[in-house]
């Protein structure tokens, strides 16, 4: 039996997932759920945000869904045992390098988006984040004092060819899938990481996809064009640091980060490790109103991506795309409907 592993964490982390498993046990009852403790719930219990034992699991699993981690509880926890260090590593164990972000903007959402309709009108981007190397994990890195008493902090940005090339090949595959279309972004211009990153795509591209259109863009001038003509993208990939900013930027576009949801990909016919891009929303926490559908999509993708259930995900994006145009709203989407509510929604259309 197909195995899917929640991790759904802390916050509002629970409240999403418990939508996901109503969703899961309707739409795909032949999928194994198990459930595990991790994040901050798992650091009280076991000193450790993720323990040995939930790391292996996750490593048998065809696909693991998270809910959300942190809070302002585990604030002063030791650096390297706060619940977001979990996820970092549950990320680098699982060897997930590539992190799809698909920024789609529902039509009955083009309202509620921060950019006007016309501009946001049939919006989707693929956006393609490298997730395992760059800066936030480069070495040497930290905070020293120099003979003259002040501080010095300094991180690195380390790419090496390879770990350009297998994020680059993701998504060039996807563009085949897509609109043919592939923005790279990096800062060329200024940094030797840069400089190596557009060489790599450059070579890959000439060598494996010279059908798929590629352009090159400074990654400033992507965060603009973002904003002044967001339809302009279809694939766009990048690294750690870029992708998390520019994602989070196209996020607002689509009218909430309740909505977005994330596939994070390593080795063919290794586990998928999916998450909603927002975090465990302490301000809204146990009130039944978190929107669960970053949750619910991010299954999607796992139905989509791990257990090659393509139909079955077409059909869940359906019914979503349905609720919404049926008016289905959480506060973020300036409705008044609960967590519960908008997962009873999803499963009326899933009939
Ligand atoms: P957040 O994403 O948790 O919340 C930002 C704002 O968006 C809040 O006002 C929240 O109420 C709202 N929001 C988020 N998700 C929502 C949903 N599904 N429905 C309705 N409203 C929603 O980001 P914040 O407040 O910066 O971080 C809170 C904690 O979450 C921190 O400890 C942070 O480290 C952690 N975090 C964890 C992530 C993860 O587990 N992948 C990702 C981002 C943050
Ligand atoms: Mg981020």
């Amino acid at each position: 039996m197909p195995k899917l592993l929640l991790l759904p964490g802390d916050g509002i982390g629970p409240e999403v997932c418990a939508e996901v498993r109503r969703v899961a046990a309707a739409l795909t009852p032949d999928i194994e759920v198990t459930e595990a403790i991790y994040g901050g719930a798992s650091y009280d219990a076991h000193g450790t945000p993720l323990t040995d034992e939930v790391l292996a699991m996750a490593l048998s699993a065809d696909a693991v869904l998270l809910g959300a981690v942190g809070g302002p509880q585990w604030a002063n926890a030791p650096r390297a045992l706060r619940p977001e260090a979990g996820l970092l590593k549950l990320r680098v164990e699982m060897g997930v390098f590539a992190n799809l972000r698909p920024a789609l903007c529902f039509d009955a959402l083009a309202d509620a988006s921060s950019l006007k309709r016309e501009v946001v009108a049939g919006l989707d981007i693929m956006i393609v984040r490298e997730l395992t190397g760059g800066v936030y994990f480069g070495q040497p890195r930290g905070i020293e004092t120099l003979p003259d008493g002040q501080k010095r902090g300094f991180d690195t940005q380390v790419y090496t060819t390879s770990e350009i090339e297998r994020v680059a090949r993701v998504a060039f595959e996807l563009a085949r899938g897509r609109r043919n279309h592939v923005t790279s972004a990096e800062k060329s211009n200024v940094m030797e990481s840069g400089v190596l990153w557009r060489e790599v795509v450059t070579e890959l591209h000439a060598r494996d996809y010279a059908d798929v259109t590629l352009e090159h863009m400074l990654a400033d001038n992507a965060a603009m064009q973002l904003v002044r003509r967001p339809t302009q993208f279809d694939v766009l990939v990048t690294d750690n640091l870029f992708g998390d900013i520019l994602s989070d930027a196209a996020s607002q576009a689509t009218g909430s980060l309740g909505m977005l949801p994330s596939a994070a990909l390593g080795i063919k016919g290794k586990p998928g490790l999916y998450e909603p891009i927002h975090g465990s929303a302490p301000d809204i926490a146990g009130k039944g109103v978190a929107n669960p559908l970053a949750a619910i999509l991010s299954f999607e993708m796992a139905l989509r991506w791990s257990f090659g259930r393509g139909d079955i995900a077409d059909r869940l994006f359906a019914a979503v795309t349905r609720a919404l145009d049926g008016g289905a709203r959480t506060g973020d989407l300036g409705g008044t409907m609960t967590t519960v509510a908008m997962g009873n929604a999803v499963l009326a259309e899933l009939g």
